[in-house]
């Protein structure tokens, strides 16, 4: 399928947290308003994908990368607090998420670079995540080099630090 990654609106956020929901366990998946307010400090870290041959208005997501632009070099929980912090040139990535019945088709690889572009522009440098054992492969296929095991506790489980300098 073909996707157009563009920088999230306002409205896509209802779209992003129905997607999260989806594919994640109440315990780490986060919240819509979690996202509200999200885009309302940083919402040059949204980026999300739609089919190409949708129509603008009515154009369901497919996927989505949320990051927050932070002045730390990997994710920890913290990251994750509805509190104001500091802004620096490491977009630390909270959530990146393909639609369940597109998933496996290529559009994770898609999503990830044009995303990565768009940040970019945005002033990002560098990017971090933390992402569980099986997801090592697919992100280090992109260029990000492993961490070692992060200090995150979201939803209780083992997270592995990645890092990628642009
Ligand atoms: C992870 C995710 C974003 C990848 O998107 P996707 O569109 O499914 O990925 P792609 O089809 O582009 O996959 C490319 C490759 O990544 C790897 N990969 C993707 N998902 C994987 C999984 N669940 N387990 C192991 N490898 C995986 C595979 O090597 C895959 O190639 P293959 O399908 O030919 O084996 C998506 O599966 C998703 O939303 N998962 C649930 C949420 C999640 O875990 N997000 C990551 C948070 S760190």
């Amino acid at each position: 399928m073909k996707i157009n990654v563009r920088m999230a609106k306002e409205a896509d956020t209802a779209k992003i947290a129905a997607i999260e929901k989806a594919v994640f366990s109440p315990e780490e998946a986060l919240s819509e308003e979690t996202f509200r307010w999200c885009f309302a400090s940083f919402p040059e870290g949204f980026a999300v994908a739609e089919p190409a041959a949708a129509a603008a208005e009515s154009a369901d997501i497919a996927a989505a990368i949320v990051c927050r632009p932070t002045a730390m070099r990997l994710v920890t929980d913290e990251i994750y607090e509805r509190k104001e912090m500091s802004k620096g040139d490491t977009f630390a990535i909270m959530t990146f998420i393909v639609a369940p019945h597109l998933q496996r088709q290529g559009l994770g690889d898609k999503m990830l670079e044009a995303s990565l572009a768009l940040f970019r522009e945005k002033g990002a440098k560098n990017f971090s995540l933390a992402c569980k054992e099986h997801l090592k492969a697919f992100y280090g296929r992109h260029g990000f080099r492993e961490a070692g095991l992060s200090r995150l506790t979201l939803g209780g489980a083992v997270w592995h630090d990645m890092y990628l300098t642009l």
